[in-house]
This record gives structure tokens, sequence and C-alpha cells, in this order.
């Protein structure tokens, strides 16, 4: 059956309270395993990432109080809205490379007073077409309590990151004592106070820098430890112990850069394990995708694959650092965060301001559904993870460009797999004939300027993570195959469903996204289902993430 028949038919069939013809013959087991617990899902595993880069605070975020656009004390109403929908629990801030420039005493104080600054995005070429503006010279209106009432709005944690390459740990001490000494004690307080908040911000997680093996300072990994050392040692806690994040890797598909977590490790631990306490987490970065080359709407099937296998080596990645950290703590105190995620295109402006934005498609919905599965898959592994960057970036959820504002296709799949946050993920394993495709060309082009075929590979066609929540289960599917169903059976082994709905994101064509004329083209629909028991039929779409939600008997 072709993809667009089979949708009809599947859609014509769940309306009239069937199951899909093609259920009947199943060529594929997605088995979850309940009796199998893997950890805690931490709603920080959904985590957000914004810096102030291109569009993502300035236009996107920050608008302004006297704005037309609605706003909540200057912050856009609509990010807000959503935010909330999404249980949104922790954002990420200043940066990204912008960190390790900020000072953030240029963001306090009465916002007029507040100095202009050069932003460290403005040595990127594409910002040379742009006019000059926010996204070049900072305005600093939008500082750490404009920030902390962002997060507040959205009911979401900050996690801030620290300067390292230009500033000291005492100017990060006193961040700290401005965001969190008691009210009315320091003079910082004082500040905060006159800045809109008397009482503390009380922030937990503190980034020791970012990327500290490139924008943020070009460390070796044994000056960074030292670094690490020198900015943790004795910051003012007032009473609850912080939480705070090494830099780690920028992992690829091709170096998992281990020797970044190993350097650093074996130059922080030996002689000293109870640093190990001081480190909450070690953060790893990976990006997959085109990085910058190709185009986020065009694509073959090939290049399909070619993007949901380099979203899969996330899966690869965690597990190699994760062996890496327990050559030096055992026990794993400490847990990976994975602080900067997503699929990087080249970037299709918006204006020349959108900095590294991109209309992301159905494609990049399916690679945010493969990497929060995996999430889900290393629960016991990872603190929290934050997708690069919450709106107008690479891998956003939302575009906004004056008074329009559109939910992504990626926005919808963290809106499904929000469903996960908080429960205890346990094993699902699926078993479905693999998909054959052509991989990336070795050389750029081939002689005649076509470019050469890659190597034939293959990729799973189903894959997927499963939590428990009492009597409630959750099981989220990806089918990878760009063109054909699966029909499969789903075994829960050691439960039986009483009742089960069913979410599923997909469209008829492979290239659809939301835009801000046509900003309802991929959004989750529910499928009406009367299937239950411990072994059922579903059949997942092609080119489709699909949501089970599981009533338990
Ligand atoms: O997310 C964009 C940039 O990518 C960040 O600033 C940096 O940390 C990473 O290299």
């Amino acid at each position: 059956m072709r993809r667009r028949d089979f949708l009809a038919a599947t859609l014509a069939a769940a309306a009239a309270g069937l199951a899909p013809r093609s259920t009947r013959a199943s060529d594929s087991l997605v088995e979850v395993l309940l009796n199998e617990p893997i950890g805690v899902i931490a709603p920080e595993l959904q985590g957000h990432f914004t810096e102030h880069i291109g569009e993502v605070v300035y236009g996107g975020i920050w608008v302004g109080e006297n704005s037309k656009i609605p706003n909540v004390g200057g912050v856009r109403k609509a990010l807000v809205d959503r935010m909330r929908q999404l249980h949104a629990p922790v954002i990420r801030w200043p940066g990204g490379c912008f960190a390790d420039t900020y000072n953030w005493r240029d963001g306090v104080g009465p916002r007029t007073a507040r100095p202009v600054r050069t932003n460290f995005w403005d040595n990127d070429p594409q910002l040379c077409h742009a006019p000059d503006g926010p996204q070049k010279y900072d305005p600093n209106t939008f500082g750490t309590a404009e920030f902390m009432r962002f997060c507040q709005l959205c009911g979401a944690q900050p996690y801030v990151a620290a300067n390292v390459r230009s500033l000291t740990p005492h100017d990060f001490d006193e961040w700290v004592e401005y965001c969190n000494s008691p009210a009315g004690s320091a003079t910082l307080a004082q500040t905060r106070a006159a800045d809109g908040s008397r009482e503390p911000f009380n922030v937990m997680y503190w980034g020791i820098g970012n990327e500290s093996w490139g924008c943020g300072g070009d460390f070796r990994p044994e000056e960074y430890a030292v670094e690490f050392r020198r900015f943790t040692s004795w910051v003012p806690d007032y009473g609850r112990k912080l939480r705070f994040i090494g830099s780690g890797p920028g992992a690829s598909a091709q170096d998992p850069q281990v020797s970044w977590t190993r350097g650093f490790l074996a130059h922080l631990v030996p002689g000293r394990p109870d640093l190990l306490d001081r480190l909450f987490g070690l953060s790893m970065h990976y990006y997959c995708g085109t990085t910058r080359k190709g185009d986020s709407l065009e694509y073959t099937p090939d290049e399909w694959y070619q993007m949901l296998w380099q979203a899969n080596v996330m899966d690869s990645l965690i597990d190699q650092h994760w062996q890496t950290m327990s050559q030096f703590d055992l026990d794993h105190k400490v847990k990976l965060v994975v602080d900067e995620w997503g699929a990087w295109h080249r970037t299709t402006p918006l204006g020349p301001a959108y900095l590294f934005s991109y209309v992301p498609s159905l494609r990049d919905a399916l690679v945010s559904a493969i990497t929060l599965d995996v999430f889900n898959r290393h629960a016991e592994k990872l603190a929290m993870c934050n997708d690069a960057q919450l709106v107008n970036n690479i891998n956003t959820l939302f575009l906004a460009v004056e008074d329009r504002f559109v939910p992504t296709t990626i926005f919808h799949v963290f809106d499904m797999y929000k469903a996960h946050q908080g429960g205890r993920s346990v094993r699902l394993v699926c078993d479905a004939p693999e998909i054959s495709y052509r991989g990336e060309p070795s050389g750029t082009r081939v002689a005649g300027g076509g470019a050469g075929e890659g190597e034939e590979k293959q990729f799973w066609r189903l894959a997927g993570s499963a939590s428990l929540h009492d009597k409630r289960l959750i099981v989220t599917v990806v089918n990878s195959h760009a063109s054909d169903p699966s029909a499969a059976e789903v075994s829960l082994r050691g439960g039986e469903a009483k009742s089960v709905r069913v979410t599923v994101l997909t469209a008829p064509d492979i290239h659809a996204h939301n835009d801000f004329d046509h900003p309802d083209v991929v959004v989750p629909q529910p499928q009406p289902t009367t299937v239950s028991g411990s072994r059922f039929a579903w059949t997942f779409p092609p080119a489709s993430a699909t949501k089970l939600e599981v009533d338990l008997v």
C-alpha cells in the first residue's frame, strides 16, 4: 500500500472503530518488560536552552513591555503559554558560546542604564548582512532578573552557565550571591530587590563554562580541571547544595571525544575523590545533522535515513562517556548532562539576524523523538538534557517573527513525550525488519558534479521507550520507515492493558512542516482504538512517532 493510501485507510478504519486491516498480520514486535526498571526519567531530560544569539532572546523571548505583541512583563506571552503546556522543567542560559563573554553585571540594575556590548556572535559572517541591532550589540535589557522571571512564568528551573574564559571565580561567587543570598542580606541582595525580586532566585544548577575546549577558552582538559576546582571552591551556597555541571566534550558521530571526558576526570579526581561530590553532572554536546550544509526541507529518502541514523548515534555516545566516567567514578555519583543537542542544518534565514534558524520538518520531529526515547532508555545515567535551542534557532520548538508565532514539528514531539516525565523507565525492545538505504557518500562530490553513492547501510524500523506511572504505562515508538507502515504486535510482559489511548504524529509527506501560514500541517492526532490485553496489534504509520497511553489492569 502506498504511504498516502495507507494513511487514508488507517484514518478511515480508526474512525469506524476498527483496527486497520494491516494490523491483522504483524511483521514486528514491540515488547515492554514492565518488571525490568531502568531508572526514573528526571523531568529535566526534557529541558531547554536559550542563548543570546540571533533572534532567540531578543525577538523570540523578549519583546519588551511596551510591545504590541502580547507579553507578560516584556516576555512573549504565546511562548510562556506553550512552555507551561509542555511542563518545561528547566531552561539553560545565557549560552552557549555567549556565556564565556558575558558579564552578568551588565544585565542588572535599571534597564535604561545598562551598557550595550558587542555580542559574541557578531563575528559570524551571516550577521554582516543584518542591520545593527541586539543580535550584534546586546542592550542587556534581558539580564538575570528577566531570565529568572521568564523561568518563573514557565514554571521551569533556571540553569545558569558561568563565564570561565573571561571572568574570575570571584565574579562567579558574586553572581551566585546576587541570585541566592537571603532577602535583605548582602548589598547584592538589595540590588536584586531593586531589580524586582526581594526573595532569592535559589538557582541550583550552575554550568562551569561552556565548551571549554573551544569557544569557552581553548583549554586542554588538564587546564580545565584546574579552572573547575577554582570556580567551585567555597562558592556561597546559603545552606543549599549547588549542582555544578562541568563543561564536557563536543561529540560527533565520527569522534565521541571521550579523550576530553577522560582527561578532565583524570586531572580532577586522583588524590581528591571528594571532588566528585562537587561535580553534579558532566556535560556533553551532540549536534546531528547536515551541519550547515543540507537544507532542512529538501532531502531524499536516503538523506532522511542518514539523518535519523545520526540522531541515533546519541545512544552509543551516552554509553561511551558513561563507560569512561565509570573508570573514575565507580559508584556513578556523577551523571551525564546533555546540555546541547539537536539537528543542525543550513540556515534558511527568516532574515539575516536569525542566526542558525531553519524551519524544522517531520524529519526533525523524528530526530527529536528518537533522541528523547534514547534519553528515556538511559534514564539512570542522565540528570538533564537541553534541546538547542528553544526559539528561532537550531532544533527549535518555535518560530517567532514580530507578532507571528508558530509551534514547530519539534514542539509537538515534546508535547507528546511530556507524559514520560517523572515516570520509571522500563525496558522496551523492538524486533522489526531492518531498512536498507544508501549512507552518505565518502567523498564530497564525484566527477560530473553529482553526489557520489554511499554504501548500502541498515537502520532499524521501530524503536522507542516506555515509562511506568503507577497504573499508567506510556509507550512511545518511532517508525522510521519513510513510506511503509509497520504492523506490530505490542506485548506487555508483566502487565495487561485495560484501555489504550493512541496519539500519532505524522504527515503524508516526509518533508511536511509547520510555518506561519500553515501552522497545523504536522500536529498530533488522536487515534480511536479499542485494543486491550497483554498482547494486541497496532500498526505504526510510516514516518511517525506514536504514543500509547495504557491504563493497566
Ligand atoms: O547552539 C549554538 C552553539 O553551538 C552554542 O553557542 C555552542 O555551545 C555550540 O557550539
